[in-house]
């Protein structure tokens, strides 16, 4: 049966339970199980770190909705990224990066992963030669953001995965700002799709998560391997918030996308705010991919500020409604200074962000109320 995303995201991985009928996955807030005999297992768990069946329906679910061969579900979106790397590449390989990637993924490739040997170059994704040109004989990955964090660029998911997979390299998109909903980057051409579930997977910023889903049974086995192997995987109520969020995912995202769009009218018109970034308007550079890979172009919004770096943290400091907090993607609308707050850690690097920008995670909220808070923090 071919599902509809909405059913599948509440029922992918999901059978009713066996003892009790209860209609949602458990709890199993165990760490082993009895065996009936030396390596009688009965339902196939022995150790939670290993599988877990509350973890194992999230995984389920994530791998249904992707649709992918095999979802797996890890402690956070950065314990997703550092598992991908360390299994598909080796000390000497090297990974082309967004040049305005999330400042922690940069971060793991600048003092992490090339400490252990992986070098990376930023590159401009939007230019399809651009990302050819810097692809080396070691290339192992090409990452991918879409849209980027925090200035909304577009990358051609379809184009990106051809010039990968020329170069015998894979390529991995973290669609952490779309969500499986609005963008599905395997029907694409990817081989991998990372997520911090933390944001609109999850949904509700109540708790850190982080998934892989691999397009081939043969790279999602590689990775269930390290996943086990180097631990860093979700917990059991972890897995059940994250899951719980999961199911309403398409009517979430559809109203973070109502909203948003009415931000973006209200941000365009206002003589305090010098240029709004969001795919959906028709003069943004990526509109045209976005339109072509995305059902609806999300709820994050960024936009800089006439005045200068303190005009826009004197915006962030203003609003009521708008919460001043890093993270996005919750039912809550959020706004942060990306310079101060999320993408410190690139300041004097080639990913450094303007110091006039602000980011809005649009929330779901009465979207009058937001406007009304938005006109009186910009004055
Ligand atoms: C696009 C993107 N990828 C990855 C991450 C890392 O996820 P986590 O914070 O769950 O480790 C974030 C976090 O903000 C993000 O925005």
């Amino acid at each position: 049966m071919n599902e509809g995303f909405e059913t599948l995201a509440i029922h992918a991985g999901q059978e009713a339970d066996p003892h009790t009928g209860a209609v949602v996955p458990p709890i199993y807030a165990v760490s082993t199980y009895k065996q009936d005999g030396v390596g009688g297992l009965r339902a196939g768990y022995e150790y939670s770190r290993s599988a877990n069946p509350t973890r194992t329906a999230l995984e389920e679910c994530l791998a249904a909705v992707e649709g992918g061969a095999r979802g797996l579900a890890f402690a956070s979106g950065l314990a997703a990224e550092d598992t991908l790397l360390r299994t598909v590449c080796a000390p000497g390989d090297h990974v082309l990066i967004p040049d305005d990637a999330y400042g922690g993924t940069f971060r793991l490739f600048a003092k992490v992963l090339e400490r252990w040997g992986v070098s990376y170059d930023p590159v401009p994704l939007g230019d399809v030669d651009a990302v050819r040109a810097a692809v080396r004989p070691e290339t192992k990955v090409i990452w991918v953001e879409t849209p980027t964090n925090p200035l909304l660029g577009i990358a051609d998911i379809a184009a990106l995965a051809s010039v990968a997979h020329d170069a015998g390299a894979l390529l991995a998109v973290d669609n952490t700002f779309a969500s499986p909903y609005l963008q599905q980057p395997i029907a694409l051409g990817a081989d991998v799709v990372v997520h911090s579930t933390t944001k609109y997977v999850g949904g509700h910023s109540d708790v850190v998560g982080g998934a892989l889903v691999a397009a081939s049974a043969e790279l999602g086995e590689r990775l269930a391997y390290h996943q086990n192997a180097m631990g860093a995987v979700a917990g059991p109520f972890d897995a059940w918030l994250t899951l719980r969020g999961l199911k309403t995912l398409a009517v979430r995202m559809e109203r973070h996308c109502d909203n948003a769009e009415r931000v973006v009218e209200l941000l365009a018109s206002h003589p305090k705010v010098t240029q709004v970034l969001y795919p959906g308007l028709p003069e943004h550079p990526g509109h045209e991919v976005a339109a072509k890979q995305m059902r609806r172009y999300g709820g994050m919004v960024s936009f800089r500020v006439a005045g200068g770096e303190q005009a826009a943290v004197d915006v962030c400091d203003r609003t009521r409604l708008f919460t001043l907090g890093e993270s996005l993607g919750g039912v809550e609308s959020l706004i942060e200074h990306p310079g101060r707050m999320t993408h410190a850690s690139a300041a004097g690097s080639p990913l450094e962000v303007p110091g006039d920008l602000v980011r809005l995670s649009v929330g779901i909220e009465t979207v009058d109320d937001l406007l009304a808070d938005l006109s009186q923090a910009l004055g």
